[in-house]
């Protein structure tokens, strides 16, 4: 289908519907352009939590159509692609999770928001890679505390707050592909350039880095930073979003270990193409749908981060 035609259908369908796109920064493109919200994962959940629209169509992955469609259970929420799943979230099943928690008591379980409602049902607390460090030191130093699942974002936590939380031993396949030889091979031939990666990258291209942070931090450095070069270590969706703000600054995506490809992007977040926007738009189809008492229990750790992230004037 011809995308002039994709994108006045999309406009006159949520207009029609009081509709409401909101997108990933790792979405494709063309679908960046024409969402009527961008953001991180914590921005789409308090974006969630707060619009007037009867649909949402989550331009993202199928846990950030989880987070939505429990702060807001009244809404419709469509997401293009129901295969756009996270590779770090099936890294930790509920089960083999609530068997953890059993084997460790006395512990507080935060979990990152990439986690399915399953998942956050089992949680005191959950956070986004935006709030995380600040949500650990909410809590008293000796607090024992169960982590996860991300096993990078864990151990960059345990070292900027000096805890020892027990972490989960998950990964995103995308954050952890990232060269150190490339990377540092980039930085040789473009010496002025600043390293900023997601702090689910390992942990040795968090040490190389100048900058470690989400998506919406990276996004923020990379306008207020004095320099004119970068080299990007996450899903290089972000970079539309860096350019469009920051036209005359350079940005180089971080390129994975086994591709010939310069740049390294989420095959789940790339599911979502303008095309099925349209259709599902068109269709309400597929909608998310979580079971109302898994919802219930997972709303609860979602909220008080939704809180405290307010409380802190964290974005
Ligand atoms: P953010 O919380 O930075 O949006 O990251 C979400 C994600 O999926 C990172 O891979
Ligand atoms: Fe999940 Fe990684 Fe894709 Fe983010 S980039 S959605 S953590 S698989």
């Amino acid at each position: 289908m011809e995308k002039a035609f994709l994108r006045s259908e999309i406009d006159r369908l949520r207009r029609e519907k009081n509709a409401v796109i909101m997108a990933h920064y790792y979405q494709e493109k063309d679908i960046q352009e024409i969402a009527d919200f961008i953001g991180d994962s914590l921005a789409l959940a308090r974006q969630a939590a707060k619009t007037q629209a009867d649909i949402i169509v989550l331009c993202g992955v199928h846990f950030m159509g989880e987070t939505a469609k429990i702060i807001s259970p009244g809404k419709k929420v469509l997401i293009p692609d129901m295969a756009a799943g996270c590779s770090l979230a099936d890294s930790c099943p509920a089960p083999a999770l609530e068997a953890f928690i059993k084997a460790h008591p006395g512990h507080t379980v935060i979990s990152y928001v990439n986690t399915s409602a399953a998942v956050k049902a089992l949680t005191d607390v959950v956070v986004t890679s935006t709030n995380a460090v600040q949500i650990v030191n909410s809590f008293p130093r000796d607090e024992k505390i169960i982590f996860g699942p991300d096993r990078n974002l864990g151990s960059y936590i345990n070292s900027l707050t000096g805890r020892q939380m027990l972490l989960w031993d998950g990964a995103c396949h995308v954050h952890e592909q990232f060269s150190l030889d490339k990377i540092i091979a980039l930085k040789q031939q473009y010496p002025q350039a600043e390293l900023i990666a997601h702090p689910e990258c390992k942990q040795y291209i968090i040490e190389l880095s100048d900058f470690v942070g989400s998506t919406a931090a990276l996004i923020k450095h990379v306008r207020q930073s004095a320099s004119q070069q970068f080299i990007v270590a996450t899903e290089s969706g972000v970079l539309f979003e860096m350019q469009r703000l920051c036209p005359d600054k350079e940005f180089i995506p971080a390129p994975p270990e086994d591709s010939s490809c310069a740049c390294n992007e989420c095959s789940y977040m790339r599911l979502n193409t303008l095309e099925k926007l349209y259709l599902c738009l068109r269709d309400e189809t597929p909608e998310i749908q979580v079971d109302k008492e898994t919802a219930r229990k997972a709303l609860r750790p979602i909220q008080r981060m939704l809180d405290i992230s307010e409380k802190n004037h964290l974005s």
